[in-house]
């Protein structure tokens, strides 16, 4: 039987830690507070707003809530962004994506003050990651790290491989193996032979974007999967992008969807928000 690695639980620990930390520092009279923006009112990104939003109430940090409508201009909003850099009760920026077409993302995320920038998403950010700087971290890949390390795996000197390369998990995952010295293959829809590769992983980490894709012919006997796909199966049903009922029984350790990776994203976000008073308190 595979260890089933638990996310809900572990974050909520991480989230519980991070309560404990915000009180600490609240004694000493620090606070923090994290902007939120979603401009129009996609359904789907006004859920991850909320809970966002009550992750913050959960732990003790203010929220403050910028709903602005889908016709917002990109100039409005790099504005706002920049009133925001320039708030000093204002410790963190997050920018909803996806944004309207009209909005070039890549502009907002640049305005964003890279000392604000708890998504990781500025280049500044990815540079310091790259570089093994200090700095704020993708928050998928930073969750998969603590899954794999609260859940007793160890990195160092595994064969990784993680399939897709997207800013925001493929290449920040494989940084931040890199940096727990696991030797790290990246592999993406021009990749010849995948299985080939995906066979030689101790750790697979799976981010291709499609519903349950991988099978147990990808896996060698024993590894560990994360799957960070979210999809819904023919019946409704939450899945991955890993057949679970197939590979399960193959691998030593594996995440489900849901409540795998998931949860984990939101944990690490304010992981980021408490690392801006960390920072903080540090200067002072
Ligand atoms: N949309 C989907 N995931 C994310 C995320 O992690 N951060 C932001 N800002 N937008 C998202």
């Amino acid at each position: 039987m595979p260890q089933i690695i638990n996310g809900k639980e572990i974050s909520q620990q991480i989230k519980d830690e991070l309560k404990l930390e915000v009180a600490r520092l609240a004694k000493k009279g620090r606070r923090a507070c994290l902007a939120v923006i979603q401009v129009g009112n996609d359904p789907a990104s006004s859920v991850y707003v909320n809970n966002k939003k009550k992750a913050c109430a959960y732990i003790g940090i203010e929220s403050k809530s910028y709903e602005l409508s889908k016709e917002t201009s990109e100039e409005e909003l790099i504005s706002l962004v920049e009133k925001l850099n320039d708030d000093s009760q204002v410790n963190g920026i997050l920018v909803q994506l996806p944004l309207p077409v009209h909005i070039d993302e890549d502009r907002i995320i640049r305005t964003i003050s890279p000392d604000k920038d708890v998504d990781g998403f500025h280049p500044v950010s990815v540079g310091r990651l790259w570089i093994g700087e200090k700095g704020f971290l993708s928050c998928t890949p930073a969750g998969i790290i603590q899954l794999l390390k609260r859940s007793g795996i160890t990195i160092e000197g595994k064969e990784c491989v993680v399939i897709g390369r997207s800013n925001i998990v493929g290449k920040p995952m494989a940084a931040l193996l890199l940096r727990e010295n696991g030797t790290v293959t990246v592999a993406h829809s021009r990749t010849k032979d995948l299985k080939d590769i995906t066979k030689r992983a101790d750790i697979l980490i799976v981010a291709v974007g499609k519903k349950k894709y991988i099978t147990r012919e990808y896996v060698r006997e024993g590894a560990v999967v994360v799957d960070v796909g979210m999809h819904r199966d023919e019946n409704g049903k939450l899945c991955g992008d890993v057949d679970y009922d197939d590979v399960a029984p193959v691998t030593s350790a594996i995440t489900p969807v849901p409540g795998g990776v998931g949860p984990m994203t939101i944990a690490m976000l304010m992981d980021n928000c408490v690392e801006t008073m960390r920072i903080r308190e540090g200067k002072a």
